[in-house]
């Protein structure tokens, strides 16, 4: 049982799919998990504390304020006797409250006062879920280290609006948290990875250089992600302003063959995604001075020389990993692309998506990919990034499953 003596307390908040932390709670009991449950009043109206109380392996705990509760086991205590604290589902409210410190009630108070690890399983309209206020909550909260699965695209419970932010299915809450807590399933433990994220930078002069849009933050996130599932990550990332992901040994370049000789120099590795916007030519003959302008000159000709191709090499490598998984940004005729990249740079899939400027893509929090495969294509919906990583995540796991 995978999580056998885990203590695990549950926090439910209001909302429809509170109907599915009873099926939850059944599957972490069944994985041998201890499960405390707290119910907001907003959950009360949604499943009774009775039946949660039936399911849990513990009383229902409601109130803030409660002589009885306080002299049982106060709330300083519920929040740090625990391994993980889980909050399924976690309304927009919930996360609000949680991103600005607020402590009105019981869950509140203890997400407040908790050092335990926490992960949340927000549920609630899409638009609620792509409100700026929410988006701007979510980032606080995963910059604070609060852990997310979901929420997922499809239709709401409540019926005719269709969206991101429904609540992940139990199994895979389940699954995130024994990926979060030690001793669950790492099942890329032993793998070596290698990936490659944002711009490079091609130098023109010491001042002025030649660069892209890349952001680093889809080539990051597929880094992290890989390493919570257990595979050792080198990550070769280009100039980017985000943080480094946690678990991830970073090595920072500026030029293209400086991060083909930093990605050349870890092989070999099992796995290879190249996620890198990697500028295809540099400046011939950069100057070593500030070129310096002169009146009544012509401007100066930039020639330009190729760069190397950091996937071809790698897909065509004596070393070449098992599974070589590379991006193809593109403006037109994406499918079309992606295939042709396919079969050129000898990978195994291509992520292929579509950055026109209308699509804010380059640099936003959102990919729309189709992933393109030896055996055919299948196109992900329009998802966050963090997501996108996730869903690689499984690939990547079935391929060495
Ligand atoms: O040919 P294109 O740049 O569209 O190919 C994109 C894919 O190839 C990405 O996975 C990117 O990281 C990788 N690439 C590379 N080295 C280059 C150019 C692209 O690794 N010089």
């Amino acid at each position: 049982m995978t999580l056998q003596d885990k203590r695990i307390l549950l926090i439910i908040s209001g909302g429809i799919a509170a109907y599915k932390s009873l099926d939850l709670i059944r599957r972490l009991r069944e994985r041998g998990a201890n499960v405390r449950p707290v119910m907001t009043a907003g959950a009360q109206a949604f499943v009774t504390p009775l039946a949660v109380g039936a399911l849990a392996s513990d009383k229902v705990f409601t109130e803030l304020f409660s002589r009885e509760d306080e002299q049982d086991i106060g709330h300083i205590r519920l929040a740090r006797d625990c391994d993980l604290i889980l909050i399924a589902p976690a309304t927009a409210d919930l996360m609000a409250k949680m991103a600005n410190g607020l402590a009105d009630d019981l869950a509140s108070t203890i997400l407040l006062a908790t050092d335990r690890p926490v992960l949340v399983a927000p549920a609630m309209n899409p638009k609620m879920w792509a409100h700026p206020a929410t988006r701007r909550n979510h980032a606080t909260l995963v910059a604070d280290d609060i852990r997310f699965v979901g929420p997922a695209s499809g239709e709401m419970a409540e019926g005719g609006e269709a969206g991101e932010g429904r609540m992940a299915e139990p199994l895979e809450i389940v699954a995130a948290v024994e990926a979060l807590l030690e001793g669950g399933p790492k099942p890329l433990a032993g793998r070596r990875a290698i990936v490659t994220s944002g711009p490079t930078h091609e130098p023109i002069d010491p001042v002025r250089y030649i660069a892209n849009r890349s952001s680093g933050k889809q080539g990051h996130a597929i880094a992290a992600e890989l390493a919570r599932l257990g595979a050792q990550v080198t990550l070769v990332s280009g100039p980017v302003t985000i943080p480094d992901p946690k678990g991830v040994t970073v090595i920072r370049v500026e030029r293209a063959e400086e991060m083909r000789d930093a990605v050349l120099a870890t092989l070999p590795v099992d796995i290879a995604v190249m996620v890198a916007a990697v500028a295809d030519w540099r400046v011939a003959g950069t100057s070593g001075d500030k070129i310096k302008k002169k009146p009544g000159e012509a401007p100066p000709p930039l020639q330009l020389a190729e760069n190397p191709d950091i996937l071809k090499t790698v897909g065509h490598h004596a070393d070449r990993p098992r599974l070589v998984i590379g991006f193809a940004a593109e403006t037109q005729n994406v499918a079309e692309n992606g295939r042709a990249k396919l079969e050129r740079k000898g990978a195994d899939y291509i992520l292929a998506n579509d950055v026109s400027s209308h699509t804010g893509i380059m640099g936003g929090d959102r990919n729309t990919v189709k992933l393109i495969g030896r055996a055919g294509e299948e196109d992900w919906p329009d998802m966050g990034k963090q997501a996108v990583a996730e869903r690689l995540g499984r690939l990547v796991v079935s391929h060495f499953s």
